[in-house]
C-alpha cells in the first residue's frame, strides 16, 4: 500500500514519572478493515474518545481503519506482534486460528440482536474470550455490525437454484466456505480490502455481507440485487495483544475495561440505525430489494443443516449446546 508501516512495537509503551494521575503514558495502535463510517468504525472512535477521556490523555488510541496498516490477511500476526495493540476482526476471521468461534457463524443460529447480545454475555462469551488466550491474545469484549445479506450482481438470489454455479465471496472461514458449497455456489475466500477489485474484475457473482457494509464499500453500485436473508449474523471481537494487555497498570486496566463496556452498550444501538439508515440510502440509489420467502428459507435451513453436524462432531459440541441453553 501507500502507507509505511511504522515500527510501532518499540515505543508502545513508556512510563513517565513526572505524570499527574495515571503514572503511564500509552499508545495503542488499533487497526481495522472497514470504513470510519460503519458501525465498527463508528465504535473504535468512540472507544478512542472514552478513553482518552478518562485517562486525561495519559492514554492515547491511534485509528488505522479501512485496511491502511493491515488486512484480513496479516491482521492477526501484526496483533500476535505486537506491531498494532488492538485489532476487531470478525467472528468468521478469528475461527480461522480459534475455530470455537466458528460456531457464531452457523447459519440461522440466531433470530435477532438481542439473543446475540444475551449469549455473547452468558458463559458462551466467556469460553469464547478464553480460547483466545493460547495465541496469546486477550478479548476485550465484542461488537455487532448485524445480520448478512445476499448481493448479487446480475440477478437476485431468490431461490437455491440462483446459486448454481454462481462464484461467491466468502471471508476466509471454514464454516462460510462449507456453507457457499452447501449452498451450491462455488467459494472464494477474498480479503475484504480485495472485494471491490474482484468485482470490478468480474470474479465473483454473488456475496454475503451486512448492509452497512454494502453500503460504505459501494458494493451495491456493481451489484445492486440485495436479498435480505439474515441467514447469519456478522460482529467483532475486540482482542489485544495479550502482553501488552499484561504490561498495563490495573488502573489503565480498569478505565480500558470501563470504556469497552460503555462503547459496546452504544455499539448496539449504532449498528441497528447505520444497518437501517443505509437500507434506506441504496433504495434511494435504485438498488433492488427482495426478501427470502419463508418456504424459502425453510429449504435454506435445511441444505445447510449438515453445517452443525460438522460442528458437533468436533470438540465444540458442549459451546453449541451451551448457547442453545440461552437460546431457549
Ligand atoms: C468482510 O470481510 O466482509 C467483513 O469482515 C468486513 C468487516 O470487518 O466488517
Amino acid at each position: 500500500g501507500i502507507f509505511t508501516i511504522p515500527n510501532l512495537s518499540k515505543q508502545t509503551i513508556y512510563r513517565d514519572s513526572e505524570q499527574q494521575g495515571l503514572d503511564e503514558q500509552i499508545t495503542i495502535h488499533f487497526s481495522h478493515v472497514v470504513a470510519e463510517n460503519t458501525p465498527k468504525g463508528r465504535t473504535a472512535l468512540y472507544f478512542k474518545e472514552l478513553v482518552e477521556e478518562k485517562s486525561g490523555g495519559q492514554i492515547h488510541v491511534e485509528l488505522y481503519p479501512n485496511g491502511m496498516l493491515y488486512n484480513d490477511e496479516n491482521e492477526i500476526t501484526a496483533l500476535q506482534h505486537n506491531d498494532v495493540q488492538m485489532i476487531a476482526p470478525t467472528y468468521s476471521k478469528i475461527s480461522n486460528d480459534v475455530p470455537e468461534w466458528g460456531v457464531l457463524d452457523l447459519p440461522f443460529l440466531f433470530e435477532n440482536e438481542t439473543d446475540v447480545t444475551r449469549v455473547l454475555s452468558s458463559e458462551v462469551g466467556d469460553t469464547l474470550r478464553q480460547a483466545l488466550e493460547k495465541q496469546g491474545i486477550h478479548g476485550l469484549g465484542f461488537w455487532q455490525n448485524g445480520f448478512k445479506q445476499m448481493i448479487a450482481k446480475d440477478a437476485p438470489v431468490q431461490t437455491l437454484a440462483d446459486f448454481k454455479s454462481k462464484r461467491m465471496r466468502t471471508m476466509a472461514s471454514n464454516v462460510l466456505t462449507m456453507q457457499a458449497k452447501l449452498l451450491g455456489a462455488t467459494p472464494q475466500a477474498v480479503s475484504f480490502d480485495e472485494v471491490n477489485s474482484v468485482i470490478s474484475k468480474e470474479a465473483i457473482d454473488v456475496q454475503e455481507n451486512t448492509l452497512s457494509n454494502i453500503y460504505s464499500k459501494s458494493f451495491y453500485k456493481e451489484e445492486p440485487y440485495i436479498t435480505r436473508s439474515n441467514h447469519g449474523i456478522l460482529g467483532y471481537g475486540v482482542l489485544m495483544n495479550q502482553r501488552f494487555w499484561d504490561s498495563l497498570s490495573t488502573e489503565s486496566k480498569g478505565i480500558i475495561t470501563v470504556s469497552m463496556q460503555e462503547a459496546s452498550a452504544w455499539n448496539e444501538k449504532i449498528a441497528r440505525k447505520m444497518n437501517v439508515d443505509d437500507e434506506q440510502r441504496m433504495k434511494a440509489y435504485g438498488t433492488h430489494f427482495y426478501t427470502l420467502s419463508t418456504h424459502e428459507k425453510a429449504r435454506w435451513k435445511r441444505t445447510l443443516q449438515p453445517l452443525y453436524h460438522e460442528f458437533q462432531q468436533k470438540d465444540y459440541r458442549d459451546i453449541l449446546d451451551a448457547i442453545e441453553r440461552q437460546l431457549h
